[in-house]
């Protein structure tokens, strides 16, 4: 079926409805309706979602969700569950949800149940962390392995580094965990600087095992651990990897038994659940490991049951499609109200925007309609003393996702209330502002009233849990995950490819041949190129 989204009558419908809404404050709506941040607000999942600060209507909803069943949401979401090839410029399911299913549950890929294998691959996963953590898995001299460095990039990295900071209160702490990604020597050299070889494990993550970068890092890896052990039959000892590519593991030098499996049908940016999360569980436990697979399970649990009307993915998603396509607000910012926290927003830049920047649509047609929207964020109370600013008094309206949790895990209910107090005091600024009177009111002389006025009406959600914990982390990279796909189902569009990022990759090579070999041919990029590389050979 070609896509027809902006003639489907709920489209219109929006449009028409969107003329009426951006001439009201949220403001007038609170005062409107006293019940409003009840009445747009519900808890599941064990997360509470607070959505009433946007600029929206029942009716808005009602022609949300109208839009989400003329483009079939809930066939495509139960397409997604049942392993049907959703993914289908590659041919494949995108079965993260088999991931995190318990025991017994039934999934099928290419007519295969997955649930079994995912979990011998978490048995083999957690005999392997239970091991390293007590000192059994001995390293090449028979010291015990105290420092684990994941070497991957994107979803092989991202996933892996945001989850132990996230989870680090849980974490080993008399090991070290570090992560290399970067092509750039600085990573691997600072990630292993104060480093001793008979004590470190490399996991080369990497689903392909082809990836340039991650090649490269394992290499000097490799090389950095033969410095010191001499002896090629360390790498056994010093070396395991998780893939889908059994040769190419073996060809690097790492025992097949020591590699962790994963499948097509899991898309890098969500497979930090898979075995791609070996380092996370050797950092928190396989019991942690456990709890944190669970809480992905809640979540998928409640967007694959859940009316649209309380199903916490779909209302968020739907909220991005309003502000992208009706109000024309192009980016959304993430920001979490904790520390650990701070690396959420670019483990979700790779989910968004890996999945959702494209224009063309399943059918290969160019887009009509703006997709995916820029995300970015920065912890709070942080951001709030850099470019909140802009948030509060820009040009641009930026929705903002607030992330906070009732009990800190660490011991001091001050900082904690201060924390709050600050997430709870932006939301309701951005909402309310503060009117031209309200500044003068105060004695705010006239020249400078201006400066000091907030215009509000400016939307956000917020998303509370109890404690950060590893089954609230499942559920909020869950909750987003299901978002995107909510989004990607509206706009057509297949969120489990990535071919935009294949040219920079094939002139990478192209290019990197032509640095190390300056005497080759004539270069015939654009001038722009030609003369860069020029002048890097000079230089260099
Ligand atoms: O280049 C993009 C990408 O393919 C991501 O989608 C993926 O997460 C990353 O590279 C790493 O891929 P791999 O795990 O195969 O090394």
């Amino acid at each position: 079926m070609k896509t027809l989204l902006t003639r489907l009558p709920a489209w219109k419908a929006l449009r028409a409805h969107h003329k009426k809404m951006r001439l009201l404050h949220l403001r007038d709506l609170f005062v409107a309706d006293p019940d409003r941040g009840r009445r747009f607000a519900f808890e599941a999942a064990g997360l509470y979602f607070d959505y009433s600060k946007h600029r929206i209507t029942v009716e808005t909803f009602k022609h949300l969700f109208a839009l989400a069943r003329e483009c079939g949401l809930r066939k495509k979401i139960n397409d997604m569950f049942s392993g049907r090839k959703i993914n289908i410029t590659e041919n494949r399911p995108a079965l993260h949800v088999a991931l995190r299913a318990p025991e017994g549950q039934r999934i099928l890929a290419f007519g295969r149940d997955v649930v079994p294998e995912v979990h011998r691959v978490l048995r083999k996963m957690a005999d392997f962390s239970d091991r390293i953590r007590c000192g059994k898995w001995k390293g090449h001299t028979g010291k015990r392995i105290r420092n684990i460095v994941n070497i991957g990039i994107g979803g092989s990295d991202l996933g892996p580094v945001m989850a132990y900071e996230a989870l680090r209160y849980y974490s080993e702490r008399n090991m070290n965990f570090r992560f290399v990604s970067n092509v750039d020597a600085a990573d691997f050299a600072e990630a292993t600087i104060d480093l001793d070889q008979e004590e470190t494990l490399f996991i080369v993550s990497s689903k392909t095992f082809t990836t340039h970068e991650t090649m490269m890092n394992a290499k000097t890896a490799r090389q950095w651990i033969l410095r010191k052990l001499k002896n090629r039959e360390a790498v056994a000892r010093h070396f395991v990897a998780v893939s889908t590519n059994q040769p190419g593991v073996a060809a690097f030098g790492i025992d097949p038994a020591n590699m962790f499996e994963l499948w097509d049908w899991v898309g890098g940016r969500y497979s930090m659940d898979s075995a791609i999360g070996l380092s996370t569980m050797v950092a928190i436990g396989h019991e942690n490991f456990y709890r944190l697979l669970s809480g992905f399970h809640a979540m998928d649990e409640h967007f694959r049951t859940a009316p649209f009307r309380r199903n916490m993915p779909v209302i968020m998603g739907l909220l991005t499609v309003w502000y992208n396509n009706f109000f024309g607000f192009r980016t959304t910012a993430v920001l979490p109200y904790s520390r650990h926290l701070r690396l959420f927003p670019s483990y979700l830049q790779q989910l968004t925007m890996e999945s959702n920047g494209k224009y063309v649509t399943i059918d290969g047609d160019r887009v009509n309609y703006e997709t995916g929207p820029v995300l970015w964020g920065e912890p709070g109370t942080n951001g709030q003393h850099s470019f909140y600013q802009l948030i509060h008094q820009g040009t641009k309206i930026i929705p903002c996702d607030f992330i906070g949790f009732c009990r800190s895990l660490h011991s001091s209910v001050t900082h904690h209330n201060t924390l709050m107090a600050n997430l709870f005091a932006q939301s309701e600024a951005l909402a309310s502002g503060k009117t031209f009177k309200e500044v003068i009111a105060e004695g705010t002389p006239g020249w400078l009233a201006p400066h000091r006025v907030f215009e509000g009406n400016r939307p956000s959600t917020t998303i509370l849990a109890d404690r950060l914990t590893p089954e609230t982390l499942g559920k909020l990279v869950a909750l987003y995950e299901h978002s995107v796909f909510t989004q990607g189902v509206i706009w057509h569009i297949n969120c489990f490819d990535q071919w935009g990022v294949e040219l920079g990759k094939a002139l990478a090579k192209r290019i990197g041949n032509e640095l190390e070999n300056a005497s080759s041919p004539r270069l015939t990029h654009d001038s722009s190129t030609n003369e860069l590389i020029r002048r890097y050979r000079r230089l260099r």
